[in-house]
């Protein structure tokens, strides 16, 4: 049988939006240039999509750090492995602000948050050992966790019960230990992981505690050092992960913890060992990027007023926000899958405004998740019209939105 028969029949993963030409839910085409406003399908759009926490994709500042570095160092810069040829003073400073501003001893740069948590997983945990990782977890975890070839038990999203019984069991099994893994703020719905207590059952159970973060660093806690600031347990955190693909606006990431920790991933993680380093010009943007985080706390401050007037309004309109923390704004719709469909389409193409839809097995069945990502760089002004689209969607449609139980 030839293994390339599936591709000419079979849909796959995400196969059934291609078969149905979607150009939606998947793939959709936007103007090059990051911002508040985008061009969807040549309509001009407000946006509420993208990851940009801080407004930093847009920043002068940011751009001109990164147009200066690729006139100095071209965009192959440096050329090689960390490990052989791809090492530089920058890399290692980098590594050290970051584990400064996370308070850990010591920080290791990956070149995309996903291949970070693979490589740190499949460094750390062996065949012996146990990952218990919480059942919502983005899909780099779950990767990861399935790479890295020990063993593993879900708990059920935020559950401290289910979370014990699991630690209770993966210690029966004697032998390795045991990892526990969640997100900080979780992606989709932008509820908190509950990390203190998760923090006394780790200790109680003498387990290790990951936390992703990507959607906490630079947007949680009074200095934006993540979700574990938020909550008073940065220190309690044996492994601290995020992206640079948020609100730092370029591309990679980092794990930060105990040096001998951190030393051991940097000789063991695969997915880096053996892969070009970290190009300069993300290097230096990344720097620049943490330095505006930690010393300008106005970016953040402007996210929250932002994200606090979006939600308030959704909410005075009917919607549903769900549990959310954190800017991360879920709106809950009921809507079978064709209306759900009529819903984005309307909402982007004759209301101008981007949001993602999200549809089942992340949420259930019969209700459309609309995810909304506020920015600092949104204006009053945006948050205005997008508030009069969602009323105009709840009455056009006549959305039943007290049916909605989340
Ligand atoms: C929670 C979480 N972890 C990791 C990643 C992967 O990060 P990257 O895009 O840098 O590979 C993402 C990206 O969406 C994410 O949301």
């Amino acid at each position: 049988m030839d293994v390339f028969n599936k591709c000419y029949k079979d849909g796959g993963y995400l196969g059934m939006f291609r078969l149905a030409k979607d150009k939606y839910f998947t793939r959709p085409i936007l103007s090059h240039y990051p911002g508040t406003e985008m061009e969807f399908n040549g309509i001009k759009t407000i946006m509420w999509s993208i990851n940009n926490y801080l407004g930093f994709a847009e920043n002068e500042e940011v751009k001109k750090i990164a147009v200066d570095t690729s006139s100095e160092y071209g965009a192959s810069a440096p050329m090689g492995s960390r490990m052989l040829t791809g090492n530089t003073t920058l890399h290692e400073d980098l590594e050290k602000k970051l584990a400064q501003f996370e308070n850990k001893e010591s920080a290791i740069l990956f070149n995309y948050g996903y291949l970070g948590v693979l490589g740190t997983f499949s460094a750390i945990v062996h065949r012996s050992d146990t990952i218990v990782i919480d059942k919502l977890s983005h899909a780099c975890m779950i990767d990861g966790t399935f790479l890295a070839g020990g063993k593993y038990r879900f708990y059920k999203h935020n559950d401290m019960n289910d979370l014990e019984k699991q630690l209770k069991a993966a210690n029966k099994l004697g032998r390795g230990g045991v990892l526990v893994v969640t997100e900080g703020v979780f992606g989709m719905r932008g509820d908190l992981a509950n990390l203190p207590d998760i923090c006394d059952l780790k200790e109680k159970y003498g387990a290790r505690l990951f936390v992703d973060d990507a959607h906490g660093c630079g947007v949680m806690g009074p200095n934006g050092k993540g979700t574990s600031e938020h909550f008073g347990v940065m220190d309690r955190v044996d492994l601290y992960f995020s992206t640079f693909a948020k609100s730092f606006a370029a591309i990679g990431g980092f794990t930060a913890g105990y040096v001998d920790v951190i030393r051991y991933i940097r000789y063991n993680a695969r997915t880096q060992i053996f892969a070009k380093s970290l190009p300069m010009i993300y290097v230096k943007v990344i720097c620049t990027t943490l330095d505006m985080i930690e010393n300008n706390h106005g970016f953040r401050e402007r996210l929250w007023e932002v994200a606090t007037k979006l939600q308030n309004g959704l909410k005075e309109l009917g919607f549903k926000i769900g549990d959310t923390a954190s800017p991360i704004t879920p709106v809950y719709v009921p809507a079978e899958p064709e209306v759900a469909k009529q819903i984005v389409i309307y909402l982007r193409e004759k209301k101008g405004v981007f949001v993602s839809g999200i549809m089942y097995p992340v949420v259930p069945k019969g209700i459309i998740l609309l995810r909304m990502i506020p920015t600092a760089s949104h204006t009053d002004d945006q948050i205005d019209k997008t508030l009069e689209a969602f009323k105009a969607l709840r009455d056009d449609f006549t959305l039943h939105l007290d049916k909605v139980k989340f």
